[in-house]
């Protein structure tokens, strides 16, 4: 019996079939390549930790007592809610203990899942000695200054912000905010010039 061959529609959908996957493979050999031997990095790493032992035990206790269900931290934990990666540079030891404590006296309004009788409530209920370990890891996880987990815009002066803030805010804000630059250590940033 005679073979049958591939009609030429065949070959050809087969052929392009072949072209895409070939392509695919030298495109990722390529960037492959080019990813191990530049040394740079996919996505820079703007958070960063150096824990206490207090803070490594605490950091076992956020993933035991289920605080990864619904945060980010470590590298550990679901990005469906808040990540709290870099928190420690946002909020003070204080801020993050009296928060476990009493959330929504802390947060000055209601809270989506740490209120009373939803679903984080549990949590201030938590033992002291919890409580204690749980905002020391907190409070050590840092970010780098200017990353969008940063307490504090990058280093440097800006004449951009400047011209943005006078232009933008309102003059009340400015006798009723402070600017958070001025906050940098050692070098002093501007004042801001009042809207004439
Ligand atoms: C059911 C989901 C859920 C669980 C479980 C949960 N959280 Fe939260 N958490 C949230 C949400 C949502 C917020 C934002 C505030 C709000 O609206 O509740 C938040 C806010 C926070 C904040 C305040 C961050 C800030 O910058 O103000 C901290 C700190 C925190 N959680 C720690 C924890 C710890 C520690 C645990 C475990 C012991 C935990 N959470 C368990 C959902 C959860």
């Amino acid at each position: 019996m005679k073979k049958a061959g591939l009609k030429r529609g065949e070959k050809v959908l087969f052929g392009v079939a072949i072209s895409f996957v070939l392509f695919a493979f030298v495109a990722f050999v390529g960037m492959e390549n080019y990813r191990i031997h530049s040394g740079k990095k996919m996505y820079a790493a703007t958070s960063h930790y150096d824990f206490s032992p207090e803070g490594l035990s605490g950091s076992s206790r956020f993933r035991d007592l289920g605080c990864s269900n619904c945060h980010r931290a470590v590298r550990n934990g679901t990005n469906n809610g808040v990540s709290l990666d870099g928190v420690g540079s946002r909020r003070s030891f204080g801020y993050l203990e009296a928060f476990l404590r009493d959330p929504e006296a802390t947060y000055r309004t209601h809270t989506m899942e740490h209120g009373i009788a939803k679903g984080a409530d549990y949590v201030a209920r938590l033992p002291e000695r919890d409580l204690h370990s749980l905002a020391v890891f907190l409070s050590e996880l840092k970010a780098v200054q200017g990353s969008p987990d940063a307490r504090l815009p990058m280093e440097g002066h800006s004449g951009f912000i400047d011209k943005m803030t006078e232009a933008w805010a309102p003059p009340a804000w400015k006798s009723q905010y402070h600017d958070i630059r001025q906050e940098r250590t050692p070098q002093p940033t501007p004042q801001l010039t009042p809207v004439p």
